[in-house]
């Protein structure tokens, strides 16, 4: 009997031993302001525009016209969404340029917030 209790309490112990482990591989820091990413609530000027400003019209802009092409303001930006040039480079689609041209996609929210403004009919508002 208490050879039994021993090994019972030496399987909870080694148990609990696992369960610790686990939670520390679990924790996942939270990003500064949490990990949400609204891609509903999407329009060209609060957040299109500022995805582009972010990684983008730094090559492509007037002043600065990388490959030929400016996207900065709604109607440069519109030519390339109508060609198709914008997504297929922003999501690395085989036969276009993969962008931003340092070879790392951007974030998948920016990602998904564009083809969210474009499958709504790609609006200036
Ligand atoms: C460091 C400079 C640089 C940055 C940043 C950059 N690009 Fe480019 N982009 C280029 C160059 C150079 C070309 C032309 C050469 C090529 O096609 O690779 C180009 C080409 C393009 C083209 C034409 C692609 C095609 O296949 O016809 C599009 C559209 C484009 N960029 C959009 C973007 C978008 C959107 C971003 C931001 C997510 C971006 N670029 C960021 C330098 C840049």
């Amino acid at each position: 009997m208490h050879l039994k209790i021993t090994t019972l309490t030496l399987l909870i112990i080694a148990l609990a031993g696992c369960y610790y482990d686990n939670e520390e591989d679990l924790f996942v820091p939270v990003a500064v302001g949490g990990n949400t990413c609204d891609s509903v609530a999407v329009t060209y000027t609060t957040s299109i525009a500022p995805i582009m400003t972010n990684y983008c019209t730094r090559c492509h802009r007037t002043g600065r016209t990388d490959g030929g092409v400016n996207i900065a303001g709604y109607a440069q930006l519109s030519v390339y969404v109508n060609s198709g040039q914008l997504l297929g480079a922003i999501r690395h689609d085989r036969g276009f340029s993969p962008m931003p041209s340092s070879g790392t996609r951007i974030p998948a929210c920016d990602l998904q917030k564009i083809t969210t403004w474009i499958a709504a009919g790609a609006p200036n508002n």
